[in-house]
């Protein structure tokens, strides 16, 4: 594995050559902490960088100075990347995609007039599609990085991806989103809608009908109607919605994007990261980088009798510090040993794709500093 890595070069190609980084991976493996070293280190190379989040991470915001409005950009002050070897033409901005912001300007955009514009926003299932519907946060990362993928502002974006249980909701939120509203069953739903704005119970099967009706008294007045009225109205914006759903999904496939796949040695983790990249394959898409996040280091030059060293040079004194300093090795030995074991069944698909892989160390202590971010950004881009 360690073979196919080229140490000098790993990610740093990614950040000279690419316009767009995307980090995927699932929940809590390192995505957010490594976007942020990547957009670090190709500030460090003198680039304008922006990173887009959804989910900030709340710690690492605060010690960057941001506090920040939703999908307004902001800058990390100048002195503060200049002590971490940002140069005066390099830049780091981050901007919180906020999902309902991103989804009231796509509706903005695509509406023909004022009139229906409102009647959309104002909608009661609209205010739920915009918020919590499965995926509509995937979808409007994409948008947004759509949008703004060829700002001059920037040289170089990066998408910190939300935590989704599967990184490969990513791929799919485009087609799977709209296909949501253009499915046979909302279709049907919409027929049963008279253009009276009452539901036509008679279209209906005499069962959905009743089943409909019980609903309507359970979901109060008028809910089935919003339902319906809200479906026709986002079918109107439909066919413009479908061309730039198509749009942002093609986008995600071009030769400029690149896709870093983070993962721990935690099983789970490593076979959502092996899913993915086999996606990618099967698309005939690149896999550019896989990530390994908190490794347990391995000593392999260490004296096996480590506590006996110390104890030597007097820095440890008592039989019982010997002890447990020889425990404490064989553990981390062992942690070691059995992260090498998991990340063998990454193997395969790490040489069939040809990408680096690199992995960063488990810190001491959370990451959420510049200089922490400083010293990953070395080891994935030196
Ligand atoms: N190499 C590391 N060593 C120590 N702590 C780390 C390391 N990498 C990440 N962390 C810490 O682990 C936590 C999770 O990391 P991070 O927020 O980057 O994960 P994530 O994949 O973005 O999570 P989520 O899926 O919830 O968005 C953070 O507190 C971060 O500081
Ligand atoms: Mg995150």
């Amino acid at each position: 594995m360690a073979g196919i890595v080229q140490p000098s070069r790993r990610l740093s190609p990614l950040l000279d050559e690419r316009r767009v980084v995307l980090c995927v991976g699932s929940g809590g493996v390192g995505k957010t902490t490594t976007t942020a070293a990547l957009g670090l280190a190709a500030a460090r190379r003198g680039k304008r960088v922006l990173c887009l989040t959804i989910d900030p991470a709340r710690r690492l915001a605060q010690s960057l100075g941001l506090e920040w409005s939703a999908n307004e950009a902001r800058e990390v002050e100048p002195e503060m990347l200049a002590a971490v070897g940002v140069p005066p033409r390099g830049s780091l901005t981050v901007m919180r995609v906020d999902t309902k912001l991103t989804f009231d300007s796509l509706v903005k955009e695509l509406a023909p007039d004022a009139e229906r514009r409102d009647r959309i926003l104002n909608n009661v299932l609209y205010r739920y599609i915009s918020t919590s519907l499965a995926g509509t946060q995937e979808y409007m990362a994409m948008e947004k990085l759509h949008s703004l993928r060829d700002d001059p502002r920037w040289d170089l974006v990066l998408l910190d991806t939300p935590p989704t249980a599967h990184a490969l909701d990513f791929l799919d939120a485009p087609e799977r989103l709209v296909g949501a509203i253009d499915s046979p069953a909302i279709r049907w739903f919409v027929q049963a809608f008279q253009s009276s704005g009452k539901l036509s119970f008679n279209l209906l099967a005499k069962s959905t009908a009743t089943l409909l009706k019980g609903l309507g008294k359970l979901t109060g007045g008028g809910f089935l109607e919003q339902v319906a009225a809200f479906i026709a109205e986002m079918n109107a914006l439909f066919g413009g919605w479908k061309k730039r759903a198509d749009a942002v999904a093609a986008a995600l496939r071009g030769p400029d994007v690149a896709y870093v796949l983070v993962t721990t040695p935690d099983p789970l983790a490593i076979r959502e990261v092996r899913y993915f990249a086999e996606r990618l394959l099967g698309e005939r898409m690149r896999v550019d980088a896989f990530v390994v996040n908190r490794k347990n280091p391995s000593f392999p030059n260490e004296p096996t009798h480590a506590a006996e060293v110390l104890e030597a040079l007097g820095l440890v004194t008592s039989a019982d510090m010997v002890q447990k300093c020889a425990e404490a090795q064989k553990d981390a030995a062992r942690l070691a040993k059995l992260d090498r074991l998991h990340l063998l069944s990454l193997d395969g698909i790490v040489e069939e794709t040809g990408a680096p892989l690199v992995s960063v160390p488990t810190f001491a202590s959370d990451v959420y500093d510049l200089e922490a971010l400083r010293q990953i950004g070395d080891i994935l881009a030196p």
